[in-house]
């Protein structure tokens, strides 16, 4: 067969294949020298074949019934296929290997099986939610350790469960602050909602605390700064040990974290930026800023949606 009579297949950075209808997609691989991994030998048992689909995914045949039984074991998101399984019916198609090693397989295949698009990787829209507590160093210079960690266990399990009955999800917490997001299942408008809500919850659970406990027990007030703001980030799962975290990276991060920051010098306790704002579906009246963040290269239109700090 003419390699006229072939389909077009692109690996991105390592090279060009032509599949003629009754070869796999593993098959053509292998062929052209693309080291495609295939463990079981194209027996669709150990998935290690499997490609991400970038372009051209009207091209390749449906999931066979070998397919579908190991996609019901692994849930792999729809622009996951087997090559050991999948032809081409015509077009052009652009792929690429998924597992590129051994230390892949582990990381895949291993004790972190399944192959959702989170462990894949994805890009999608998020809020992100960044808050912060406001001057806790000195604070912990005049505290016991034992007060230390108690005043902090208690802040954090209030910003948990208000953040987690809005449907938010905490990446990271440091010391004195944490970063969360909003919409891993739910869409643009009532994330936003979620996440300016938690806001406005801790910030009036925070009075409520201070008034019936930090202000009497410790003789303090503690207050925190959030920043919010909503972006196409990329997001992913890693095993760190037994553990699988959600990572999520990407420019709107800094932004988020960067208008965090600019809580103390505009002296406002939540500042969110103008993307969330034009979200809200009755916002509290409130005028914009035009500022600039460190690091950030455009100026930023922000709303202050909080208190001053006492
Ligand atoms: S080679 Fe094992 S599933 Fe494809």
């Amino acid at each position: 067969m003419s390699e006229a009579s072939k389909y077009f297949i692109e690996f991105p950075k390592e090279g060009c294949v032509y599949a003629s209808p009754n070869q796999t997609i593993l098959e053509a691989a292998l062929s052209a020298g693309v080291p495609l991994f295939h463990v079981c030998g194209g027996k669709a048992k150990c998935s290690t074949c499997r490609v991400l689909v970038i372009e051209g995914a009207e091209w390749l045949t449906p999931p066979n019934a070998k397919e579908k039984l190991l996609n019901d074991q692994m849930h792999f998101p729809r622009n996951v296929r087997l090559a050991c399984q999948t032809h081409i019916t015509g077009g052009s198609i652009k792929l690429a290997r998924i597992i590129q090693d051994e230390t892949d397989i582990g990381i895949y295949v291993g004790n972190s099986s399944g192959a959702s698009s989170q462990q894949i990787g994805e890009e999608r829209e998020l809020v992100l939610f960044f808050l912060d507590i406001r001057n806790f160093t000195p604070l912990v210079e005049k505290l016991l350790p034992f007060d230390t960690i108690h005043i902090i266990r208690k802040l954090f399990l209030v910003f948990q469960n208000i953040i987690e009955s809005n449907q938010g999800k905490i990446i990271e917490t440091t010391g004195d602050g944490l970063y969360a997001v909003f919409g891993c299942d739910t869409g643009r408008v009532q994330s936003v909602q979620s996440a300016v809500k938690a806001a406005s919850t801790i910030l009036e659970d925070l009075v409520n605390i201070n008034d019936s406990y930090f202000k009497i027990h410790f003789h303090e007030n503690i207050q925190v700064g959030i920043g919010i703001h909503i972006g196409r980030v990329v997001s992913g799962v890693i095993r760190i040990g037994n553990e699988e975290r959600m990572i999520v990276m990407g420019y709107p991060v800094n932004i988020a974290s960067r208008l965090q920051n600019a809580t103390k010098f505009l002296n406002n306790s939540l500042v969110v930026s103008s993307d969330i704002y034009g979200f809200l579906s009755d916002p509290p009246s409130s005028e914009p800023l035009t500022i600039t963040l460190k690091g950030i290269e455009n100026e930023q239109k922000v709303y202050l949606l909080g208190q001053k700090y006492s």
